[in-house]
């Protein structure tokens, strides 16, 4: 083991090439398959950037119908299912709750290699998943899906069981479309992991869940609503802060491995949040928080250059749709679907499994 380099965290290291996303750090960039995120974000729906991510093009009106049809299909949890998340206790968070339905979709055809069916099938289902289970929680009959509507507007019919607004679901879909896949990324990169052993895709995609859902990745959202809950008002906020970084404390929703300037998809986030969230005073606090914490994280960790990633403006357009806080995460997880499927294809077409080194350093038998 003599000369091994440790890379902690894999910072640096190259794992793979990908067809499916640049993501560039300096430049603040992100482009799926060609197109920049930011402006699918404004332009197409959830269910497009699917198609795009798994077919590696936009597809014309009529597949998106023959398209959407098919999600539409999948989207029905079969009674089994339903027994499994009733038998979660109710005090279980809704990852886990998600992971463990997750692991038991599937049939026969789940094995060998994954197949974009499955990426639609889990994809489509997840969704229900989530509000089956919030349905259930809060005493209310689950609603069925509904096929006319689109994948974000039947994710809000069936929380809230009553057609939403179309601000609601435009931003709603562009939060989706920013989040639906972003490189090697831990989650995805897990979900390649598991896939490199020839394991299936709902295997995959399970594991995924359980790494998305640590507070330095998929968790960090409700934390910065929490924070700014805690903060109350603009007065507050540098005291606020400063205490936590006197603490030695992260604060969420900023920084990132890769990002060394203003995440791009807080950047577009930022726009949808006013849209949506219009003179919510929330919002106007959550400007101005920004603006503080960016100078105290100069102030308090020079050179790190630590800016506004995703999950701070997500916070401010999950919330104007009126989402709970339980459910950041989830919703998170949801968008990933695509793009974690995506890449489980992608492995799996070019598979090599993937296995790298530890230096030992424990003694030696005498
Ligand atoms: N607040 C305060 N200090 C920070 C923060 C932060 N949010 N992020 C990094 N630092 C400091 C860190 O303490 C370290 O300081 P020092 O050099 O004095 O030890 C330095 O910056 C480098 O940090 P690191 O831990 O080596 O950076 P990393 O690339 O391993 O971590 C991160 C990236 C996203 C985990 C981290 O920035 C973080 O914990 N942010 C807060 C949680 C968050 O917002 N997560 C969402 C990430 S974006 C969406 C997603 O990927 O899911």
């Amino acid at each position: 083991t003599q000369g091994l380099t440790i890379h902690k965290g894999l910072e640096g290291v190259t794992v793979t090439d990908t067809e499916l996303a640049l993501v560039d750090g300096e430049r603040g960039h992100l482009v799926y398959r060609g197109y920049w995120a930011k402006d699918l974000a404004l332009q197409y729906t959830y269910e497009h950037v699917a198609y795009l991510l798994w077919f590696g093009k936009l597809p014309t009106e009529a597949e998106l119908a023959d398209f959407h049809a098919k999600m539409a299909q999948y989207r029905i949890l079969p009674d089994y299912l339903k027994t499994i998340i009733d038998a979660i206790p109710a005090g279980v968070d809704m990852m886990s709750v998600l992971r463990t339905a997750v692991s038991a979709v599937g049939n026969e055809s789940y094995g060998w290699p994954p197949t974009v069916e499955q990426a639609m099938e889990l994809t489509a289902k997840v969704p229900t998943i989530i509000t089956y289970r919030y349905s259930r929680l809060n005493g209310r009959q689950p609603a069925e899906p509904r096929k006319d509507l689109s994948h974000t507007a039947n994710y809000l019919y069936m929380l809230f069981g009553k057609e939403p607004h179309p601000a609601h679901v435009a931003a709603l879909d562009a939060y989706l479309v920013l989040t639906a896949e972003h490189g090697m990324n831990a989650s995805t990169f897990s979900a390649r992991v598991t896939t490199s052993t020839r394991s299936d895709m709902a295997s995959a995609v399970t594991t995924a869940i359980g790494t998305m859902k640590g507070p330095l990745h998929g968790g960090a959202p409700s934390e910065v609503d929490e924070t700014l809950a805690a903060i109350g008002t603009k007065e507050n906020a540098e005291p606020y802060l400063r205490s936590l970084l006197e603490r030695g404390e992260r604060l969420m929703g900023f920084g990132h491995r890769v990002y060394k300037t203003r995440d791009p998809r807080a950047e577009a986030l930022s726009i949808v949040a006013k849209r949506v969230a219009g003179d919510d005073p929330w919002l106007d606090l959550a400007v101005h928080v920004e603006n503080v914490a960016i100078r105290l994280l100069e102030e308090y960790k020079p050179g790190r250059r630590l800016y506004t990633n995703v999950e701070f403006y997500a916070a401010a357009v999950l919330r104007a749709v009126g989402l709970p806080k339980e459910l950041y995460t989830p919703t998170f997880t949801l968008s990933r679907m695509a793009g974690w499927t995506a890449h489980v294809l992608e492995q799996a077409a070019d598979n090599r499994l993937i296995r790298p080194q530890s230096v030992y350093t424990g003694p030696m038998p005498r």
